[in-house]
């Protein structure tokens, strides 16, 4: 069967010798079986999922066993021989729960290289294995080795910035995906998938697990967890409600051209071409009058009924403060669709 991943990285650990992090130049998704037979010969790889410590001897033993047919991954392996930090290769046998921080890492990057979608691998327990990091210009720091790592610094009157504490690092000082533009790299997770074509601006975050799929104009949140369609853009400030806290279990999802106005935000997954009034939130249990072609309300639904429908506009009347979707289908169509699941 063949492998699940496979990954050649330059890791950090802090001073007790646990890893804080790892950088994968060039992951490989489903490597090919003699791949798996050189890490088996060159570096004693005994099957499973693995992270694989490995000396500039092995390095280079991997490197000649893979020189003919991988050429690029070869020249990773002997450019790694030099490392002053430490090395791992990981191999990945299955998608199963990961056990070490440099899995986990390769999983975060699988997906930022865009080899997997969001919800496409197996994220479970990933928290446990991701220490909280200072991430600073020198690259990351165990919290309990900051102390000293700043008065290092000073001392060689240099200034060690932290520009950021957490237990996930910035994607781009990872990859920068081709044909995105990222206005604010500190808002773009490690682990998020930014689908080519995308900008996303300033007030723009995407979080691990989650992304767009195309071309997509992001000034709004992108939770964990959630997708958003191709042709689809967040207005300044929007909200997709996540799913990591506050006992919400409906992913959300946004479908194609979709336009999220300026803060709102949505708790139901939208269907495609679907618009948000500016302001509006729509969470599931929200009571929403729906519209006939003649402006005329038909039913009051709750949102949830509505997710995952097509060419809806939801607004909130100015007049009255209801909450109102529009459609251009019939009411008759339109409550067909909303009961066919029914
Ligand atoms: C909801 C929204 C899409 C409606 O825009 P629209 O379809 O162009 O609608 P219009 O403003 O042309 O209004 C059409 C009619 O609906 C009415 N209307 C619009 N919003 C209404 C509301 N919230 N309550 C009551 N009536 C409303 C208008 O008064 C107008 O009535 P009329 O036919 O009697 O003249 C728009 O207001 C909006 O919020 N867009 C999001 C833009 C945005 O945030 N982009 C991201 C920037 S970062």
């Amino acid at each position: 069967m063949t492998a699940f991943a496979l990954a050649i990285g330059v890791g950090s650990k802090n001073s007790n010798g646990d890893w804080l992090e790892v950088f994968y130049q060039q992951p490989l998704l489903h490597p090919a079986d003699d791949l798996i037979a050189a890490a088996k010969s060159a570096l004693d790889y005994q099957g499973g999922n693995e992270a694989l410590e490995v000396d500039g001897g092995e390095l280079l033993a991997f490197a000649e066993a893979i020189e003919a047919t991988y050429p690029e991954q070869a020249a990773l392996a002997r450019a790694c021989t030099e490392s002053e930090k430490p090395v791992v290769v990981t191999v990945l046998a299955s998608d199963e729960q990961a056990s070490s921080t440099p899995e986990v890492y390769l999983k975060l990057h699988l997906l930022s290289h865009r080899l997997v979608k969001p919800h496409g691998i197996n994220l479970t327990g990933i928290f446990g294995l991701l220490p909280n990091v200072a991430w600073t210009n020198k690259g990351a720091i165990d919290l309990a080795d900051l102390p000293q790592a700043q008065l290092q610094a000073r001392l060689q009157g240099e200034l060690l910035s932290v520009n950021s504490v957490d237990k996930f690092p910035r994607m781009t000082d990872y990859v920068v995906p081709t044909g995105v533009r990222i206005a604010h790299t500190a808002r773009v997770r490690l682990g998020a998938y930014i689908g080519e074509g995308t900008t996303v601006m300033h007030e723009g975050f995407v979080n691990f697990n989650a992304g767009t799929l195309g071309t997509s104009m992001v000034e709004g949140r992108i939770s964990a967890g959630v997708m958003v369609g191709d042709g689809s853009d967040l207005g300044g400030g929007c909200s997709t409600m996540g799913t990591l806290s506050g006992g919400g279990n409906i992913i959300i999802s946004v479908g194609e051209k979709c336009l999220l106005g300026a803060n709102a935000g949505v708790g139901i997954p939208l269907g495609d071409r679907c618009t948000v009034e500016a302001g509006l939130y729509i969470t599931a249990g929200t009571k929403v009058q729906v519209l006939d072609d003649h402006r005329e309300v038909v039913e009051t639904v709750k949102a949830r009924d509505l997710a995952g429908k097509s060419d809806l506009l939801f607004r909130r009347d100015s007049t009255t403060g209801a909450v109102q979707c529009v459609t251009n289908k019939t009411a008759i169509e339109l409550n067909n669709e909303l009961h066919a699941n029914n």
